[in-house]
């Protein structure tokens, strides 16, 4: 078998290394990509800090890595919407619960995506720039779209009503709320939104038409009076102490449905700690309290809250519509934008492990990129 090299977890919790690869063969409805450039998602240094109690399932030799852009070299027997030599970008979801880390991981020279979450990038777009999308464009996409979160419609959906609500987005300047921004004003929504002032303009450009600092502690009141009695069809809530914040929000305002897609309290600490235990007990009770306290004050508040998983679209029906028509339509007339802007970190397998130890440090408005 042909083997090429990978930044391998070899053992749980060790730094990354690169290492030989077998080179699989697609399945029917997978692509196989020569990667050529890989984003860095929190998801990357949680599970390798912090795999062994959050991400059990994973085996280890492992690669990980969701976002990559690069060319086909051999395409599965059912794919016709790809050709070899085909420049394309896509979801990996290897690391998930029942999936081949080792063939559909993102950081390594080849990997194999499935068909149905992979879009064909255009001429203008850049391997970096490209690289940026898949898991914050997906994991928007679910939060919004998918019917046990906000379940709203998706962009291009027939609709007689001109003015459908308001989705408010508390983390704007993530990489899922800028995604999250950009999908819901595609599908027609009114967004408000928080950002630091510095990335005000910044999300405020993507169309959100209010944003406020989420660390102001006016924040809430302000989006409020933002929102000015029109109806709140959901929240986004991303970033620490968001879920509580969009809670309050919509408390005063009516909003009944709240997607999750961060804990409530970061580990980047514990997944940069030496060893995990005993260190992460009371982090991981503190996490666990806080959920239990905030799903209950939204039961109380007749809200429904639900954890997201951004590659949960894999299984469903939005995956193939997102990734097969909207991502292409919306690249095409401009309405969606490849963004955070790509912070190219370095070159290489051997950089990879830097740009997780780089996102962990904390970015602003900027996705981690590493060119392969
Ligand atoms: N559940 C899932 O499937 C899934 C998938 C992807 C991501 N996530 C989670 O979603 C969150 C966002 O991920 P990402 O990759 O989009 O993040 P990211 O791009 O790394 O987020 C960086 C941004 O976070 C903002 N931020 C920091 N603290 C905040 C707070 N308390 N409230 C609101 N914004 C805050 C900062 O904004 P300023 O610089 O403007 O202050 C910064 O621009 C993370 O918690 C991540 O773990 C979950």
């Amino acid at each position: 078998m042909p083997t090429h090299s990978a930044a391998t977890l070899a053992t749980p919790r060790a730094p990354l290394t690169v290492a030989s690869n077998d080179t699989p063969s697609p399945a029917a409805d997978e692509v196989l990509v020569r990667v050529r450039a890989v984003a860095i998602n929190p998801v990357d240094w949680v599970i390798q800090g912090t795999g062994p109690v959050t991400y059990r399932w994973l085996r280890t030799p492992a690669v990980l890595g969701s976002d990559l852009a690069g060319e086909v070299v051999a395409v599965g027997a059912d794919v016709t919407r790809f050709r070899v030599g085909e420049r394309v970008f896509g979801l990996a979801t290897g690391t998930d619960r029942g999936r081949d880390p080792l063939r559909e991981g993102a950081f390594q020279e080849y990997s194999t995506l499935l068909e149905r979450l992979t879009s064909p990038m255009p001429d203008d777009l850049g391997d970096e720039q490209a690289a940026v999308l898949p898991l914050g464009l997906s994991t928007a996409a679910c939060a919004l779209f998918q019917p046990q979160h906000l379940g709203l419609r998706m962009p291009g959906t027939p609709s007689s009503a001109t003015a459908p609500g308001v989705v408010v987005v508390w983390g704007g300047s993530t990489s899922v709320g800028m995604n999250a921004i950009q999908l819901a004003r595609a599908a027609g929504y009114d967004v408000v939104s928080t950002a630091s002032a510095k990335n005000a303009q910044t999300v405020r450009a993507l169309g959100a038409e209010t944003v406020v600092d989420h660390r102001s502690p006016t924040a809430v009141a302000d989006l409020v009076s933002a929102i000015d009695g029109r109806a709140v069809v959901g929240a986004v809530a991303l970033g620490a102490g968001s879920t509580d914040a969009c809670l309050d929000v919509m408390s005063r305002t009516g909003g009944a449905r709240l997607a999750m897609a961060s804990t409530p309290l970061s580990l980047d600490a514990l997944a940069g700690r030496r060893r995990l235990f005993p260190a992460m007990l009371p982090v991981f009770t503190r996490i666990g309290l806080a959920t239990l306290r905030s799903t209950l004050r939204a039961r109380r508040l007749g809200i429904r809250a639900a954890f997201v998983w951004g590659s949960s679209l894999r299984d469903d029906e939005m995956g193939p519509r997102l990734w097969r028509e909207v991502v292409p339509r919306l690249l095409a007339d401009g309405s969606l934008r490849p963004l955070p802007a790509p912070l190219v970190v370095g070159e290489g397998l051997g950089a990879v492990q830097g740009a997780l130890d780089r996102q962990r440090a904390g970015v602003s408005a900027q996705k981690v990129v590493v060119r392969l």
